[in-house]
């Protein structure tokens, strides 16, 4: 990414906090960082007690000094707001700063992220160090970037004080105008839940099991915006004081608490902060997709803001990244879009919540392996400045739908559903069908099925521009809204193709749902209708039959998790369940739809299935499937004609790949080679043609 005022590089860095350690340590840091080849540091993000002592004191003296020894070493900041803890003072003299949790209790202080967001008191203070801390470092040399607070809801993404409460009462008034629309269309007539004015609704907590989903989701809409809204309280203060300095703010891996797509347009770029889990061997899979959400964001390179450099400290069990992985992981990153490598923290700890965290400078100090390993990437790095800026062209897209996620998943954000946590599920949400269900794990199969073949995909919400991809996805789009039919006809009509998959399509944008057979206004462009939905109990299987053979299609398949009754109108069906007494019905549907195509897929298909169904997508559109030993990814960046092959190893021993014709330089190794590639375990090769 270019910075202000530097040219292209990758970025390499981290979580600084020299609050924690005396002023001789600095100079300490100041001679690593050099060595590491560390060129950012994100700083002050929460050391706001520091910054303002009290109501009517800034102390901004100690970061002046961080600010001047890191730009007279010629090493960028990336400053923290510092909102993501506040100061025990505040929240001592304001009754309203902490937020309350389902049971009507406050959450003590004594950590961070304890803050109601819609406190009115918290606003006013986060508006007022932003001013101050903007007006003071405006024309810092070192300033590079604003990091505004820190993972936004992370631990108080639901809130239930009164401030909440009249909040979301005027939120319901403007958009519902009068009560009685809104009693319509929550359809608070049935259990007697009729609400005569704005001032009886209260907030959705735990009640005594089955609620209101159209109350649920609005407050969890509500709280989403709420979100946003806080984040522009201080986007706006410091874009008028330093309009040349780019903004972020970084957003943690799980994006069901708020709506990430509301920030877009106020985001000069979007910052991940990524853990996944060294003891799984499939974690790279999962933070593909993550990667690729964080880029398709901005549909531009990302920043990689925080990974752990070895272990965490809040997994069960937290074992290392053992040496190589903190590497391979680097460049994963990389390989989809990131143009940094940052982590969390420079120093470990010696005191305080986050001790046995890892760190680039471990408590071990510079003659460590972690140390070794993260200057050795620094060095690499300084070598790969012609990456930043290009970028992944996915000719796929996966749509995200906040809606259909909370509507589908608990909008309380608890994570996925389970038979074990039952009643904690029915007493926390609407009922429904099946706890199998999961609106995200729908998306992420989705999204591995692809990233098993390589092929790059973006995830959006709908109203990105669909003309450049091929293929749209939309699994699990329970709520279709108004204009979404139209997006998707259109899309297709010009020759794309388009996915739904099971429980589509049930309900609109009120939670009402659509009569006369579900798919409701996509029974044109799938030229399907659903009579019945039939899920499939734990373990149970349907099989899915091809009574004709069908490019590069066997003849028979398993699905789980659910079945439907489904009726074809314009569609041709392709293949049909074969069991049970919907045995018969279609269960994967093709509709030709102007010059495109759009399927219809009635349950959770097998691996088997979904390889063939990619397959069969890249046939018609062209799209390359290179043939890859398994865990080896390959991910290409590419800016105008220029392009960067990633080659990653995820595999536990040595693999070797053949490549397509042609010659090409390593950029890590400097070495030209052809035909085939020989990557150690954990191994990494950035080709480009020669
Ligand atoms: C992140 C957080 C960091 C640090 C890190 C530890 O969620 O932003 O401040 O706590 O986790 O893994």
């Amino acid at each position: 990414m270019m910075i202000r005022g530097r040219s292209r590089r990758i970025i390499f860095g981290g979580d600084y906090f020299p609050e924690q350690w005396p002023e001789a340590t600095w100079q300490e840091d100041i001679r690593l960082m050099k060595q590491a080849n560390v060129n950012m540091v994100s700083i002050g993000i929460f050391s706001w007690a520091l910054l303002q002592p009290d109501e009517d004191t800034f102390t901004f003296d100690w970061l002046d000094r961080v600010m001047d020894l890191l730009a007279s070493n010629d090493i960028d900041v990336c400053l923290g707001t510092a909102t993501a803890a506040q100061p025990n003072w505040l929240t001592r003299k304001y009754d309203d700063v902490l937020f309350v949790g389902e049971n009507d209790q406050r959450v003590a202080y004594g950590s961070r992220q304890t803050y109601c967001v819609n406190s009115p008191s918290y606003r006013k203070a986060v508006r007022r160090l932003a001013e101050e801390m903007a007006t003071h470092y405006k024309d810092h040399k070192a300033l590079a970037l604003w990091h505004i607070n820190n993972e936004y809801a992370n631990k108080n993404s639901m809130c239930f004080c009164k401030n909440c409460e009249k909040a979301f009462q005027r939120w319901l008034q403007n958009k519902y105008g009068t009560i009685d629309n809104l009693n319509e269309c929550w359809g608070t007539i049935f259990w007697s839940e009729n609400y005569r004015s704005w001032d009886e609704i209260n907030t959705p907590q735990m009640s005594a099991g089955g609620r209101n989903g159209t109350k649920l989701l609005d407050y969890k809409r509500f709280l989403s915006e709420s979100f946003f809204t806080l984040y522009l309280e201080e986007y706006n203060v410091i874009r008028s004081i330093t309009p040349q300095v780019p903004i972020t703010t970084n957003f943690e891996a799980d994006w069901s608490k708020f709506d990430h797509y509301l920030f877009r347009d106020h985001l000069d770029v979007a910052s991940l902060n990524l853990y996944p889990d060294p003891g799984n061997p499939a974690a790279y899979k999962w933070s593909a997709l993550r990667h690729s959400m964080m880029r398709s964001l901005l549909q531009k390179p990302f920043i990689l803001m925080e990974q752990a450099p070895s272990q965490v400290d809040w997994y069960p069990v937290n074992v290392p990244k053992p040496p190589g992985l903190m590497r391979l992981w680097s460049y994963q990153a990389l390989a989809h879009g990131s143009d940094s490598v940052m982590f969390f923290q420079w120093r470990a700890s010696k005191k305080g919540a986050e001790k046995y965290h890892s760190a680039m400078v471990p408590h071990f100090g510079e003659k460590s392996r972690v140390f070794q390993e993260v200057s050795d990437l620094g060095q690499e790095l300084t070598q790969l400045a012609e990456i930043a800026g290009s970028n992944v062209d996915a000719k796929v897209a996966l749509l995200l739908d906040s809606d259909s996620w909370w509507s589908v998943d608990s909008p309380y954000g608890f994570g996925s559903k389970s038979l074990q946590n039952e009643v904690f599920w029915m007493s926390n949400a609407q009922p429904f069908p099946s706890v199998l269900v999961s609106y995200f794990g729908e998306l992420e199969y989705y999204y591995e099925a692809f990233h098993a073949l390589n092929i790059p995909v973006d995830v959006i919400s709908a109203d990105y521009d669909l003309s450049k991809y091929k293929v749209v996805v939309a699994p699990l789009m329970h709520m279709v809204k108004t204009g979404f039919k139209e997006t998707i006809e259109g899309f297709v009509r010009q020759g794309g193709t388009f996915i739904a998959t099971y429980f589509t399509g049930v309900i609109d944008e009120n939670v009402g749902v659509f009569l006369g057979g579900y798919l409701g206004p996509l029974k044109d462009v799938l030229g399907v209708k659903v009579e019945e939905y039939c899920p499939l109990p734990p373990g149970g299987k349907n099989r899915i039959s091809f009574p004709q053979a069908v490019d590069g299609f066997q003849n028979v398949y398993q699905g789980s998790i659910w079945g439907e009754v489904a009726h074809t109108t314009t569609a041709k069906p392709l293949a049909y369940f074969e069991d049970d007494y919907y045995a018969g019905s279609p269960c994967f549907t093709e509709n030709r739809y102007g010059q495109g195509r759009a399927y219809y897929i009635a349950t959770r298909p097998n691996e088997d299935f979904m390889r063939d169904l990619i397959h069969h997508l890249a046939t018609i559109h062209h799209i390359e499937v290179p043939v890859l030993p398994a865990e080896v990814e390959l991910v290409t960046r590419s800016r105008e004609t220029k392009k960067f092959y990633f080659y990653l190893n995820h595999a536990d021993g040595e693999r070797k790949v053949k490549l397509p014709q042609g010659k090409y330089r390593d950029l890590l190794s400097g070495a030209v080679c052809q035909d085939t590639l020989k990557l150690e375990r954990y191994g990494v090769s950035i080709l480009t043609d020669v």
